[in-house]
């Protein structure tokens, strides 16, 4: 079992990682505790939820999918726990993948003004990401985690146990977002085994947290590969998921730093090296999509505050890099159908 610490004062807290990991998280329990509400979803093994000794656990299954990312979940949930007598000493127990934690977070956010939080993360995509940063929300029909707050848990367990039952689709995803950390570093993370890989990506988003936990500079470049990733998920009505579309947007953003001149065609191959030859991951456009429509998608991206933006590589690592020239991202486009359609799709 490896213990990552991430450091913010007063909310520092510690994330597990190995086999069984779960089960550390009853030593973070703040002695108030009465009670325990562990949110979760339909599909997650009932195993995966960590004992708690005699104190009175509640379970509560969120539905599964996008839909049921709203304010209706959270507001549902704040009425079970109102009703089964949760106070602000008591915790909340986010056990699932990141649609889970990002929920968990939030309620825990809102419910009697702010009460305890601890994650189980189910699915390699939030162990490595969504579960660690303190970052939680829900959608509107107007987008994408519009409504939402910082809220760091008190303890995050990763739990491998989890990824033996884990769909081949979700492992490909986490496996998207675990691709964009050997960039963020500039450091190879092939030769780690899992555990070790896992808590490498933990420390270093955690790292990136410590230095700007709000977003206003820094933790931007987590979201490398993500502006076409958004697009394409929006394009594709969400048939893309997550972590395939950032593989693609991992990619891409290779292309384009090379379009623009900040980084060598050699660097660009070792994009494709890890995309799809570690990972093993397509990394293409789907076809028949229109370069256009994505890039009215990519202008919209909450990230471009003001003009088209883009998390890109260069000579000193990731940069934000605002202003990026149309023509530049078309041209790229091009360059991105040429080399993928050379290997593999
Ligand atoms: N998922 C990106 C972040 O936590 O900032």
């Amino acid at each position: 079992m490896l213990t990552v610490p991430v450091s913010l004062g007063d909310r520092s807290y510690a994330v597990t990682v190995g086999h069984g990991a779960r089960e550390a998280l009853v030593d973070s329990l703040p002695p108030a505790v009465k009670r325990v509400a562990v949110v979760t979803q339909e599909g997650i093994p009932e195993t995966l939820i960590p004992s708690f000794g005699s104190l009175p656990v509640t379970v509560h299954r969120i539905g599964v999918g996008e839909e049921s990312k709203t304010m209706a979940t959270i507001e549902a949930l704040c009425s079970a726990f109102a009703r089964n007598g949760m106070t602000r000493n008591d915790i909340v127990i986010g056990v699932g993948g990141g649609m889970v934690t990002d929920i968990a977070g939030f309620v825990a956010s809102v419910y009697h003004r702010g009460l305890n939080v601890m994650h189980v993360a189910t699915s390699l995509l939030a162990m490595v990401d969504a579960a660690i940063g303190g970052k939680t929300g829900v959608n509107i029909p107007e987008g994408k985690n519009l409504i939402g707050a910082y809220w760091q848990p008190i303890a995050v367990a990763c739990d491998l146990d989890a990824l033996d039952t884990l769909p081949a689709r979700e492992m490909r995803c986490g496996l998207g977002e675990m691709a964009k950390y050997h960039f963020i570093a500039h450091e190879d993370l092939t030769a780690l085994p899992l555990e070790e890989r896992v808590a490498r990506c933990v420390a270093i988003k955690g790292e990136i947290v410590e230095s700007d936990e709000r977003e206003s500079g820094r933790r931007a470049l987590l979201n490398y590969g993500h502006t076409l990733a958004h697009a394409l998920e929006i394009e594709t009505n969400f048939e893309m998921a997550h972590g395939e579309a950032v593989a693609t947007g991992l990619l891409y953003a290779a292309h384009l730093a090379h379009t623009m001149g900040r980084i060598s065609a050699e660097r660009v191959e070792e994009h494709y090296r890890v995309v799809r030859g570690v990972y093993d991951l397509p990394g293409a456009i789907p076809g028949g999509m229109d370069p256009e429509n994505l890039l009215i998608h990519m202008a919209k991206d909450k990230k471009a505050l003001s003009s088209l933006t883009f998390v890109l590589d260069s000579a000193n690592g990731l940069e934000v890099v605002s202003g990026v020239d149309n023509d530049d991202v078309v041209r790229a486009f091009r360059d991105f159908e040429t080399r993928s359609s050379t290997v593999k799709p």
